[in-house]
């Protein structure tokens, strides 16, 4: 070989190496940006089968989906579901109130578009403070299901926590009254029962008889402007599960002891019907800010304060650790605005 190839040669690859290098550069940036543009986007969040469960089951390998979530006349001819608890974490003592409200309520789960997907993508959405200015709205909407809590508004805070609501659970004290305002005309209202009277109230809505306000620790409404025909049941099933298998929390408070009843929130409660539900559970609004200052805001509407959670009847040291445990696995995602 003689030197003079020698020298074009070398020259040849110090000219093109940086070449090569400038679009191998390219190439990787474009990726980058394509990938990055894509979570700007947010187009749909991403679905794989199962996903939470799997999460969820290397974790804590007992976890098993039930996807049918609400009560049915049929299970009062159930074989599986004898129960042996009381309200709210079986239906012990108000099976025949129970059957009359569901000879008066349609069955049927969630509508049949989202039945039939082979994914289902779930936003559950907390009411917490951390959603204001959040910017989230449009990529709640994105979820296939969206699933919301006692009496949040929806309306005014779009840009914040979206307007699409699939279901939306809530108690009697938590009731709006008018369930139109806030919600779509698709959306079921689904409620969980924590006591008799709770069976009770719902009974007397659906069927329009006189209505009895004794035994709640706030006034429920006494109308219901939505379509009855949009109501469903929570079946207790996952109350309990929540509270004995995420919080770890007792379910049995003797009559005479002094220990207040603790119960989950319906926080908490969504996310584990989520899990069971859902392939992939996203959730926003969760946790509570990390303050001693008693008047910093609850929520991301209204004016309570964090001294009003003080007396709660919940565990909310439970819940968080939960919450974290949750995450710490990957069943849950906290949604975030790409920043
Ligand atoms: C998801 O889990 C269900 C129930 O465990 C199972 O029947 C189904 O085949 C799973 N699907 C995939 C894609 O893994
Ligand atoms: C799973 O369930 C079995 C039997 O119910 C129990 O012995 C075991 O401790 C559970 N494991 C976990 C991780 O919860
Ligand atoms: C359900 O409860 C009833 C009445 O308490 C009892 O007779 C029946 O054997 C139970 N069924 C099952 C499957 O445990
Ligand atoms: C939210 O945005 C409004 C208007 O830009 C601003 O006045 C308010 O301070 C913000 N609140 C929070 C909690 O960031
Ligand atoms: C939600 O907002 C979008 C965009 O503003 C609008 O097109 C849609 O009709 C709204 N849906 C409901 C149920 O309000």
């Amino acid at each position: 070989m003689n030197l003079k190839l020698l020298k074009k040669l070398v020259w040849c690859s110090l000219l093109v190496l940086p070449i090569l290098m400038l679009l191998v550069g390219f190439y990787n940036q474009d990726k980058f940006l394509m990938r990055n543009s894509n979570r700007i986007t947010a187009l749909k969040p991403a679905c794989e089968a199962n996903y939470s469960t799997k999460k969820w089951n290397a974790h804590n390998s007992n976890f098993t989906r039930k996807t049918k979530l609400f009560l049915s006349l049929t299970d009062f001819f159930w074989k599986n579901f004898n129960s042996t608890m009381a309200l709210p974490y079986g239906l012990k003592g108000t099976e025949q109130l129970m059957m009359k409200i569901l000879a008066h309520i349609p069955y049927s789960e969630p509508p049949q578009h989202i039945q039939s997907l082979n994914c289902r993508t779930c936003a559950v959405i907390g009411n917490g403070y951390t959603l204001k200015n959040s910017s989230l709205g449009s990529i709640i909407n994105k979820h296939d299901i969206v699933i919301r809590l006692n009496d949040a508004p929806v309306r005014g805070y779009e840009d914040d926590v979206g307007n699409k609501t699939t279901m939306r659970l809530f108690y009697p004290e938590s009731a709006s009254t008018n369930p139109e305002e806030h919600n779509t005309p698709d959306t079921l209202m689904v409620l969980v029962p924590f006591k008799f009277n709770d069976l009770r109230w719902i009974k007397e809505i659906i069927l329009d008889e006189k209505r009895n306000l004794k035994g709640f620790w706030r006034n429920p409404p006494q109308i219901w402007q939505g379509d009855l025909n949009q109501i469903r049941i929570l079946h207790p099933y996952f109350l309990y599960e929540t509270a004995t298998k995420l919080l770890n929390i007792p379910t049995n408070f003797p009559p005479k002891s002094k220990q207040k009843p603790v119960h989950p929130t319906t926080g908490i409660l969504a996310i584990q019907m989520a899990l069971h539900y859902c392939d992939v559970v996203n959730v926003a609004g969760f946790g509570y800010p990390k303050t001693t200052d008693l008047d910093h805001p609850v929520h991301y509407y209204g004016s309570n304060k964090m001294k009003s959670m003080k007396d709660s009847s919940h565990d909310l040291s439970a819940e968080s650790r939960a919450l974290k445990t949750l995450m710490e696995a990957g069943a849950i995602q906290l949604l975030r605005q790409p920043s």
